[in-house]
């Protein structure tokens, strides 16, 4: 990649969860490209550490937090507004935070009456980008980049469940957890179309297996956690899986590419047959729009 600590110098980014693996990792790439990077994080007070280590590490005193929670339509809302109060510009726009709390045995609907996983990770996605469009069209050439999981790989035939939503007729975390990421790569392919022509990109990137911090493995038995620590020897650190991240949000190479599935190492990979389904797309949309009001 063509990149020097100057490549990102007077645009802005924005990270959404980098106060933690790769989303810290990012910020930390994109700061020491010489980015303006805004942390949109859910707690003020558990990043403000985050915070300081991304200035630390890469001497760029251009990296600030705001408060987001992706679970909440005001919070997203309140965002948005400070976000715009405070910048002239958006670039890039990482849309990298998601719940996968495994542990849930039922759903839980947030204040807006949304199943919490599909919330946060796909409605909250969506109203998030559609708050900041207008400033990521008038920035263009501009990216955005949601974030899926290889994982998928497992539910070869799953669809989005337009019955199900909120986890009415059956509920399991895992499941849920794949269904939302499973529309946004849908969400990906259907508003990459929408933008054609506005200079605004979006691509998705398929995450493999990234290991997590010890402190991040929250509520999960004991026996699982000896499990994990054996599948992290064989994972990706956040650092590697975020150098995806910046190469589609940065290398000329993709500035033209948009409606992309990439994989960790930069190449485009296919994703679920019934990803590619236009008219699930257009439905998703339709329901999305009604859930994000
Ligand atoms: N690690 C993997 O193996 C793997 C595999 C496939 C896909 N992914 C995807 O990769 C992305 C990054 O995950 P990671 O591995 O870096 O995990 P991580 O270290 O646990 O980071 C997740 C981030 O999301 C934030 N977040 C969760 N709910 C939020 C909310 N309601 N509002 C705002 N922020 C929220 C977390 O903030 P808090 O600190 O406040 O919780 C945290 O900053 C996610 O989209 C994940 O689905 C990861």
């Amino acid at each position: 990649m063509a990149e020097g600590k100057d490549t990102m110098n007077g645009k802005t980014v924005v990270i959404t969860g980098a106060n933690s693996g790769i989303g810290k990792a990012a910020a930390v790439q994109m700061a020491e490209l010489g980015a303006n990077v805004v942390m949109a994080c859910r707690s003020l007070a558990r990043s403000a550490a985050a915070l300081a280590e991304v200035k630390q590490r890469t001497s760029n005193e251009q990296v600030e937090l705001l408060q987001v929670d992706m679970s909440s339509q005001v919070s997203i809302r309140r965002f948005a507004d400070e976000f715009r109060r405070g910048h002239q510009r958006l670039d890039v726009l990482i849309h990298n935070a998601a719940n996968f709390d495994l542990t849930i045995k039922k759903p839980v609907l947030t204040d807006d009456g949304i199943e919490t996983i599909f919330a946060t990770n796909h409605v909250g996605v969506f109203l998030l980008t559609n708050l900041l469009l207008d400033m990521l069209k008038a920035s263009a050439p501009s990216r955005i980049i949601t974030v899926a999981s290889k994982g998928l790989m497992v539910y070869p035939g799953l669809d989005i469940e337009f019955d199900n939503l909120n986890g009415e007729r059956s509920y399991n975390p895992q499941r849920a957890y794949y269904h939302s990421k499973l529309a946004q790569v849908m969400y990906t392919y259907d508003l990459a179309e929408r933008l054609a022509g506005t200079g605004a990109s979006v691509n998705c990137v398929r995450v493999g297996s990234v290991a997590l911090a010890d402190d991040r493995l929250g509520n999960m038995p004991g026996f699982q956690k000896k499990l994990y620590a054996l599948k992290k020897k064989a994972s990706l650190t956040p650092e590697e899986m975020a150098r995806t991240y910046v190469y589609l949000a940065v290398d000329p190479a993709v500035g033209q590419v948009t409606g992309g599935y990439w994989d960790e190492h930069n190449k485009q990979v296919k994703s679920n047959a019934n990803s590619y389904r236009s008219e699930t797309w257009q439905r998703l949309w339709q329901v999305t729009e009604g859930l994000a009001g």
